[in-house]
């Protein structure tokens, strides 16, 4: 059966009138049209349905509230082909890209957006709903006949931003479809940003903890103060000359800044004797990997780097501790960060020595290579600070006065630490009874 709008029904292929039919044939034009822009109205709704689960598809993978905001607004502003502004809550204007704001887009000024929609924006800000504001002569005036939509977009700290579509006065006029299209994409979006938002949070809270633990460490023991952070950037450096990506790299530098932790249940006596250490006093020194392991052991986004901290002493011919582990039974970043913890307990003023110069620490970690470290590691650190020296010499100088002059780093060394220079340098003597810095 076909329905003609005529109130009657027919099989198909029957006609029911006239062609000629005057009034009827009207009616049946008016019908074809209706459902003309019936059909298009359904396409636009289907391939803005597209857009929406498209843009939140792509906005989902992002991870940075900072790119997340501009990538939203840009996707928003194809997806009614539109320009695109955002209002923050401090009045901020923020477009999507410099070079194709809605202001260059329509010839519009941002703030003149803003000042003309100020009372609309609030409203929108109160009630979360979208909206075509009315236009009153005022805005009407200043934005030129523009078309304008308003949509809020929810925010994880303080009232919403409002994003504004601008539509050249000539083309379409927004509609109901439009502001419902507009309203789940920023309904989606203020998610995606809320979760970027938090987890960002958490991360800083995370940073934040590890650097106040290596603080504590370091403040207790004055002799090596800086040696964590340092053993941590070294680590980093050594890992992305081997290819670590990115995330392994953050473990590793976080390992590197933790491996000592556990010289908090070292006594104060042990960790700053400027003597030789007694087997007694040795022992109790060499329990500090595992006391890291414990202190770190509950923070569960640190479970990668546990094992880092645990074996940072191995040695690689097994003579080191706790467990003897040797060769590649040790954890790639506990290799690592060996490598790293060497050289830098190396340059540095001890309470039971003077620091070695650049040249002694390198030639004495060539020495340990295939003894107390791995060869392979070695070589990395090695040609990573290199490449270091020959690439960055300012930060260079900067990172390792003390080991190229022989000069006492401010950071490295603690109240009475003593001064020297390279002429008063001790004979270089072998690494600690185990073979390895405690
Ligand atoms: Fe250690």
């Amino acid at each position: 059966m076909m329905r003609t709008g005529l109130g009657t029904e027919s099989p198909p292929g029957t006609p029911s009138f006239h062609p000629t039919d005057g009034p009827a044939a009207e009616r049946l034009e008016a019908v074809q049209q209706e459902n003309q822009a019936l059909g298009r109205e359904l396409l636009r709704c289907y391939e803005q349905l597209n857009l929406v689960f498209d843009i939140t598809e792509n906005i989902a993978t992002l991870r940075d509230p900072d790119t997340i905001r501009p990538a939203l607004l840009r996707r928003f502003g194809e997806m009614l082909s539109v320009g695109a502004l955002l209002i923050d809550q401090d009045g901020t204007c923020v477009t999507a890209d410099p070079g194709d704001s809605a202001g260059q887009r329509l010839q519009l000024d941002p703030a003149r957006v803003h000042a003309s929609l100020a009372r609309e924006i609030e409203l929108v800000r109160q009630t979360l709903h979208a909206r075509v504001p009315s236009s009153d002569p005022l805005m009407r005036t200043a934005l030129a006949e523009a078309h304008v939509l308003l949509g809020a977009l929810r925010q994880p700290e303080g009232p919403a931003a409002v994003i504004i579509a601008l539509r050249h006065g000539g083309e379409v006029p927004f509609d109901s479809g439009d502001i419902l299209a507009t309203e789940s994409v920023l309904g989606y979006g203020g998610h995606i940003l809320a979760n970027a938002v938090m987890v960002r949070h958490l991360q800083q809270t995370a940073v934040e903890t590890v650097r106040a633990l290596a603080n504590a460490i370091d403040a207790k023991d004055h002799y090596t103060s800086g040696h964590s952070e340092r053993v941590g950037w070294l680590a980093r450096l050594t890992g992305a000359a081997l290819g670590l990506p990115e995330p392994q790299l953050q473990i590793l530098e976080w390992a590197g800044i933790l491996h000592d932790v556990g010289k908090i249940g070292v006594s104060d006596e042990i960790l700053n004797n400027p003597g030789a250490l007694t087997p007694a006093q040795f022992n109790e020194m060499k329990r500090h990997p595992r006391l890291s392991y414990e202190v770190l052991k509950p923070v569960a986004r640190l479970g990668p780097a546990l094992d880092a901290v645990l074996y940072h002493h191995e040695n690689w011919d097994g003579s080191g501790y706790p467990e003897g582990l040797h060769g590649e039974q040790i954890p790639l970043f506990a290799r690592i960060i060996r490598v790293a913890d060497t050289f830098d307990a190396l340059t540095s003023t001890r309470a039971y020595r003077a620091g070695f110069t650049w040249e002694e620490a390198l030639a004495v970690l060539a020495k340990e290579a295939g003894r107390t470290t791995d060869p392979h590691v070695t070589r990395a650190f090695l040609a990573a600070l290199e490449r270091f020296r020959r690439d960055r010499p300012a930060q260079f100088r900067a990172r390792f006065a003390h080991a190229i002059t022989g000069a006492t780093p401010a950071t490295a060394v603690g109240a009475g630490a003593p001064a020297h220079s390279t002429a008063a340098l001790p004979k270089l003597g072998p690494l600690t009874p185990s073979g390895g810095t405690p």
